[in-house]
């Protein structure tokens, strides 16, 4: 397998890859909340979807929960990127906690969408996967307006008490053309369809997606670097399938299998948004041990997008 894997090879990095806008503001607001508490500073959830940004952050004195009544009365909580339901932030004042919320803004756009449709009334259709967490935070904003279309077939069969008071709402993180598919669905469907006037899938998603595919039209092999549990990573392999090459999600460099890269001359590389940079270095690093490497970016957007952090850390 060893030798099968190696030789020359050409490496094409996706850009823009990695950490996102929204990201880099939850990482940073739980090690200023550490600077500034002291440990423990407890998180509710995973503060964004990867291994080793949760594990760095445990060192350094984080403690990961998964509800808010695990944490001790008054104590500091971080609320997760992909955002919480009303409920939770109700609960987490009824404990007397000081919240520091690192819901990503485009998230809380989402949030927002739903409140104004549900307000008038509307059936809220929330594209997107009823398992993810941003998904359970969003529809519990109205749980009762609120139905969650997973796919086409869904979008096909799902139905309103009023068809005249409908409106559409997406996650932040799925794959652009899969969801404008199932917009399209239900927009025949429903000729009074309310829709946001930008889409809800946010820029670093789509910017990802464009850029990965651009890569993976000339490429033998994609590897994606990202946990199992993120949203915008799993799209990424998904996209660059789409595109023609076969591609795996890794956490890091460890997992990249040998036999994969028998015959790859041409590997692209992405990173999700929630992964941290020095992971895909790492990548490119254990890469130039197999042959010698020619390193190639293909710059399909450039992003400089910047959020501001909340009071409690700024
Ligand atoms: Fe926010 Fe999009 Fe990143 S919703 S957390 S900018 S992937």
């Amino acid at each position: 397998q060893w030798a099968a894997a190696t030789g020359p090879r050409e490496l094409l990095l996706a850009s823009p890859r990695s950490f996102c806008a929204g990201v880099e503001r939850a990482v940073d607001i739980v090690r200023r909340a550490l600077d500034r508490h002291g440990p423990p500073v407890y998180v509710r959830r995973q503060i964004v979807h990867n291994v080793h940004v949760v594990r760095e952050l445990e060192e350094r004195g984080a403690v990961f929960v998964t509800e808010v009544d695990e944490v001790p009365e008054g104590a500091v909580v971080v609320l997760a990127a992909h955002g919480v339901a009303p409920a939770v932030r109700a609960e987490a004042e009824a404990r007397h906690l000081s919240v520091i919320d690192a819901t990503c803004p485009l998230v809380a756009k989402v949030h927002a969408e739903v409140r104004r449709y549900a307000g008038r009334g509307s059936t809220v259709f929330l594209i997107g996967h009823g398992d993810h967490e941003e998904v359970e935070g969003t529809v519990g904003e109205a749980p009762e307006h609120v139905v969650v279309v997973e796919d086409l077939a869904a979008a096909a069969t799902v139905t309103a008490p009023d068809p005249s008071r409908v409106a559409y709402a997406m996650q932040t993180t799925l794959a652009v053309d899969e969801a404008e598919g199932i917009a399209d669905v239900l927009r025949g469907r429903f000729p009074a369809l309310d829709g946001p006037r930008r889409d809800d899938i946010c820029y670093a998603t789509t910017n990802r997606q464009r850029a990965v595919a651009a890569v993976a039209r000339e490429a033998d092999l994609v590897l994606v670097v990202g946990s199992e549990n993120s949203s915008n990573s799993r799209r990424l392999v998904e996209v660059a399938e789409r595109a023609g090459a076969p591609a795996h999600l890794v956490d890091d460099v460890g997992q990249v299998d040998l036999r994969w890269l028998a015959g790859a001359r041409r590997v692209g590389i992405t990173a999700g948004a929630s992964a941290p940079p020095h992971l895909v270095d790492d990548l490119v690093h254990c890469l130039s041990g197999l042959g010698p490497v020619t390193v190639r970016e293909t710059e399909t957007t450039r992003e400089d997008v910047r959020f501001t952090l909340p009071r409690e850390v700024s």
